[in-house]
């Protein structure tokens, strides 16, 4: 954090993402674009925002970054729903799958989350730490400031506390992590038991030692076949909501249904939806639960796409995340996944960029970013252009030249891809 005041600027654009409504369309004449544009910084927050030149009129001209060279900013993308904590490789069940076995095939025959489980188990605490640092590094030099990481790979109270503990490490030297427990990921193999009495054990083994560490504030459910059925997660979700943790579920992945339980339970998000139908497009339009679409998952499967332009003219918010993982979503390059979602899904660039910034945000319950505005973090990114539409257009290979984090300079690049 930086506690000196600083102004940057003229930004030939800058896109604020404020003002624009949490659920439903956005067309692209609906964003405020400040033509040279200014921001201050102060404290990791941002104090205020307007006209370059009608800012900075007080400041040490040391306390000002004249930029030399068209920029673009944008609020730093926030990557609401990953499994950057695991160890290990699936290019085997990538192989398999290509060559035209499904993911419930292939997890059936020994691949699929349960080797992955295997993998992490075998590494230690500090491993993961680095593991998610390097991942999360990564992240944010392609623009993302803020990232969710679910354990899950786990499945054990020891294990699971270790991922989690491993992601809270790694965030005291990042402050971007935003961690989710997600023990419920399948039923573990070698666990001697139901599903429920699994579900039960981690109820009451592991939350209560979640909250003593402060290790997370949000519970995950994967409601799927070979995962856990309607029932299981009702239950395990109520017993969440008791404990005052924040719920999501993975649901409709390959079968609807699912997406039933979030809006029952009213749940933060429903993530995937790639099966979801008119019935459950119907119910989240109608609830406040955010659809979170994960077209890294859907090109990581060959598998179709959440159908994000009915949701949204069905009155629904829409996030977009990457799902990063080393099984479905190998490729974690959230802007390459979101521009190639638009394009598919005829979303306006204004519902992409919503997509990644204040409704991921939402969809995390974090009112403090996803748009540049005062009293926000300072979480902003820059590409070199003169148009915003430039970026959209080219689909995730024009990476940004900066990067602020809480008002850190994390990357300035004067070389970009395009
Ligand atoms: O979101 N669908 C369930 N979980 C992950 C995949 C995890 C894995 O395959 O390792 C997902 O796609
Ligand atoms: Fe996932």
């Amino acid at each position: 954090m930086n506690n000196v005041p600083v102004l940057i600027g003229p930004f030939r654009q800058l896109l604020t993402m404020r003002n624009l409504p949490l659920k439903g369309a956005i067309s692209d004449e609906q964003l405020e674009i400040i033509e040279e544009g200014g921001i201050l910084f102060l404290n990791g927050e941002i104090k205020q925002i307007g006209k370059f030149d009608d800012m900075g009129a007080d400041l040490a001209p040391g306390n000002i970054i004249f930029l030399q060279e068209d920029l673009l900013a944008f609020p730093g993308l926030i990557d609401a729903h990953t499994h950057i904590c695991f160890a290990g490789s699936r290019a085997r069940d990538y192989s398999m799958r290509v060559a035209g076995k499904t993911y419930l095939e292939i997890a059936k025959e020994g691949g699929g989350i349960w080797d992955t489980v295997t993998q992490t188990r075998a590494a230690s605490e500090e491993d993961l730490q680095q593991l998610v640092l390097k991942r999360a590094r990564f992240l944010r030099k392609n623009g993302v400031t803020t990232v969710e990481v679910k354990s899950g790979y786990g499945l054990s109270v020891e294990e699971e506390l270790k991922m989690l503990r491993a992601i809270k490490k790694a965030d005291q030297e990042l402050n971007m992590l935003v961690p989710t427990c997600l023990a419920a990921h399948i039923p573990p193999k070698d666990f001697d038991g139901s599903p429920n009495s699994y579900l039960y054990q981690i109820h009451s083994s592991l939350w209560p030692l979640l909250q003593k560490e402060r290790l997370c504030n949000r519970i995950d459910i994967f409601v799927e076949e070979g995962a856990f059925g309607i029932e299981e997660a009702r239950n395990y979700l109520q017993a969440a909501k008791d404990f005052h943790f924040d719920i999501t579920l993975h649901v409709d992945q390959f079968h609807p249904g699912g997406s039933h339980l979030a809006v029952e339970l009213e749940a933060l998000s429903a993530d995937h939806l790639e099966a979801s139908g008119d019935k459950e497009i119907e119910l989240l339009a109608g609830s406040n639960v955010i659809p979170v679409a994960l077209p890294g998952a859907s090109l990581g499967l060959g598998d179709r796409f959440a159908p994000a332009r009915k949701l949204l003219d069905a009155g629904a918010s829409l996030a977009i995340a990457s799902d990063w993982n080393p099984g479905s979503a190998p490729m974690g390059d959230l802007l390459i996944q979101a521009s190639i979602l638009g394009a598919h899904q005829k979303l306006s660039m204004a519902e992409t960029w919503a997509g990644m910034t204040f409704r991921a945000a939402a969809a995390l319950n974090l009112q403090d970013r996803g748009v540049l505005d005062v009293g926000k973090r300072a979480d902003m990114i820059a590409f070199s252009g003169k148009d915003y539409r430039e970026v959209l257009y080219h689909q995730g290979l024009l990476k940004p030249s900066h990067v602020w984090q809480n008002g850190f300079p994390h990357l300035i690049q004067s070389e970009t891809h395009v």
